[in-house]
């Protein structure tokens, strides 16, 4: 086929002949990105290729500013100097297509835009391409926009192209590439696995796909390729990563989505000293390649037990201080029932001293009383501490001494308002810990251009479930206990500590991992101790314990949640705003409308039939 060289073999008039669209470059090759171009390329003969941004009709000479994944660059079509290609230009509108071909020139005096990389030049254009026209799009593409998410999200392709989510992106790819290099560097091979999978008991639920060929049968996506780099582990592979997604079924929220990139590690004849090791380096790596900070290595630590004691959460933001206290002993017997019937109860009472805070309003005390109500928590008692007493509904209730105590163990001064709240300790704490965090940001103590790393080790093995009545693995069941636990996983599990440890920047869990069981007498005590009988686990984990009795190596591993990772490189609040086609609270993709109705006749291959319960 021949092309026209001018206009090319698909070109069509508009309605008024002015412009025409073209489907052929010619011999028209884009020589830079929009970014690109400053003073040292004045008078080169430049092409460039984008989207139009704005057009402006100064009396005749038309300005566009052209827009590409790098950037931005003013070009000018001067009647004086081309009247076809300037008439042509006429009809441009937003989003157009693009091709022109010019000069660099210098802008006029007085026309330099310094907030422009590329704001002393311009490029004269001689000849223009337009690709294609475009629908005014539903919104402007440009940063902090007033648009709701789902009009973001119906429209993705467009709001992809505003340069904050091709920034984040681009740092996205950055990070990728920055770990990639780092591993492979130090000799860990990128292997795939499945994901057409058996379940993995990562404590989410599983995303199903019916086997046609096995009628009636089901895979599950991986929740995490964790059996499987074990395998690759007990397979001789030494050292394992993958940049891979992993699908859960659970409640989403600002931080987690159904699908997301776990970077998964593993390595055998390790202890935990070289998977922290090598995830420091790693991250010390990431953030001087990708944002130029120089990470203080090795990062700290602390153990479970304090993380939640001091911060109330196993995810604390060490950013700050504002630490919580308990209280328990010197209240068990006060006066204040709410206080005394909880510890007696098996609870605590936990203190935060919001120090400097009197001056809050009572509407205030009790907006943040609705927060801590979110968490479970019952009620909340507080406390202002003036010169010389206390300013408070349950003053009444605390002797002489016990006020005492509590003004040395809280180290409550003159302004302060102290929050208290008496549950067992898991609602406690974690009330109060996200109080805590609530009142970090509102009182500014939060220091926004800091990452703040922490390691918490020295989990429970267990946790019981409540609504199961029985115990839950608080990792995952493959994770080892310490040794000197084994003897009491039968009678006291709940005292067992693992060898898990998770990653925390900033307040969020970026990462997790463990040490792992490698031997199959140790596996199925585990299995046995979370209620599994002996049909259970072989039918679900035979494969494994087979595995494990056929001469596996120590080993662990760790994996880093990537799109939170990347959601704190790039200082966003969602991790929405780091995935390029994330799916909303409702677990939607509102561009492709998934997920959606299928066929009968799908369904018939399946060898299924719906009936919907619960609609
Ligand atoms: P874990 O379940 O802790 O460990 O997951 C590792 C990390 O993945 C991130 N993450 C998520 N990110 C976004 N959306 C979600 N729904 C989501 N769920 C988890 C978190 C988390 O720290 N196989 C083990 C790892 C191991 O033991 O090596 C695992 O998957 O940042
Ligand atoms: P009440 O006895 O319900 O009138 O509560 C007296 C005070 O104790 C109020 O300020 C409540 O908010 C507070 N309070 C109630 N339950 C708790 C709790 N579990 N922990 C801390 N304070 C509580």
């Amino acid at each position: 086929m021949k092309h026209n060289a001018a206009d090319g073999l698909f070109t069509k008039p508009s309605l008024k002949g002015v412009y025409i669209l073209t489907d052929v470059l010619g011999d028209m090759r884009r020589t830079h990105h929009c970014n690109e171009l400053g003073a040292g390329d004045i008078d080169k003969e430049v092409v460039l290729m984008g989207w139009v941004l704005r057009r402006r009709d100064h009396g005749g000479v038309i300005f566009v500013d052209l827009r590409d994944r790098e950037g931005i660059t003013q070009v000018v079509f001067n009647p004086t100097l081309d009247k076809k290609v300037h008439a042509k230009a006429h009809a441009i509108r937003n989003e157009w297509v693009l091709g022109v071909r010019g000069k660099v020139e210098h802008r006029p005096d007085g026309m330099v835009n310094p907030n422009l990389k590329t704001g002393e030049i311009e490029v004269l254009v001689t000849e223009l391409k337009i690709f294609n026209r475009a629908k005014t799009p539903p919104f402007l593409i440009e940063d902090n926009i007033d648009v709701s998410e789902t009009v973001r999200l119906k429209y993705r392709h467009l709001d992809l192209r505003r340069s904050q989510m091709q920034k984040n992106l681009k740092l996205r790819h950055q990070a990728t590439a920055t770990v990639r290099n780092y591993l492979n560097r130090h000799g860990v091979l990128d292997l795939e696995t499945p994901f057409l999978t058996r379940s993995t008991p990562e404590g989410a639920r599983d995303y199903l796909v019916p086997s046609r060929v096995n009628p009636g049968m089901f895979y599950a996506l991986p929740q995490s390729p964790q059996i499987f780099k074990q395998l690759f582990m007990i397979s001789g592979f030494d050292r394992y990563y993958q940049v891979v997604r992993c699908f859960r079924d659970e409640d989403l929220r600002a931080d987690r989505q159904p699908e997301f990139t776990q970077i998964d590690i593993e390595m055998a004849f390790v202890g935990e000293e070289d998977v922290l090791d090598t995830t420091e380096g790693m991250m010390a790596e990431l953030f001087h390649e990708v944002l130029g900070i120089k990470l203080k290595t090795p990062f700290s630590r602390l153990a479970y037990e304090d993380a939640v004691g001091r911060f109330g959460l196993d995810k604390p933001d060490t950013r700050f201080a504002l630490e919580l206290t308990d209280i328990s002993d010197i209240v068990k017997g006060s006066g204040f029932k709410v206080f005394s019937e909880a510890v007696k109860k098996g609870g605590i009472v936990k203190a935060l001293n919001a120090k400097g805070c009197i001056n809050f309003s009572r509407k205030e005390i009790d907006d943040l009383t609705d927060f801590v109500l979110v968490y479970r928590a019952k009620g909340m008692a507080w406390i202002k501490v003036r010169d010389n007493e206390w300013q408070s509904p349950i003053t009444k209730f605390f002797t002489d001494k016990e006020k005492k105590a509590l003004t040395e163990r809280i180290k409550m001064e003159p302004g302060d308002l102290v929050f208290f709240v008496a549950d067992q300790p898991s609602v406690a704490n974690e009330a109060l810990g996200h109080l805590r965090n609530h009142l970090g940001k509102q009182l500014g103590l939060i220091d926004e251009n800091e990452f703040r790393f922490v390691w918490v080790t020295q989990f429970p093995m267990f946790e019981y479930d409540e609504t199961e009545k029985r115990l839950q693995a608080l990792h995952h069941p493959f994770t080892s206990p310490f040794e000197e636990d084994y003897p009491k996983l039968k009678d006291e599990p709940l005292t067992v500590k693992s060898r898990a440890y998770d990653l925390v920047l900033n307040g969020f869990e970026i990462g997790g991992g463990s040490i792992r069981i490698h031997r199959k007498d140790l596996q199925v005590k585990i299995f046995k101790a979370l209620g599994m009988d002996r049909q259970t686990y072989t039918e679900k984990f035979g494969f494994l314990l087979s595995a494990l009795e056929s001469g596996a190596p120590p080993h662990g591993g760790i994996a880093i949640g990537f799109d939170r990772l990347v959601m704190l490189l790039c200082g966003e609040s969602s991790i929405r705003d780091v995935i390029a086609f994330p799916k909303t609270q409702k677990a939607a993709c509102l561009l492709t409308q998934a997920p959606a109705e299928t066929t009968k006749e799908q369904l018939g291959e399946l060898s299924l039939r719906l009936r919907i319960l619960n609609k």
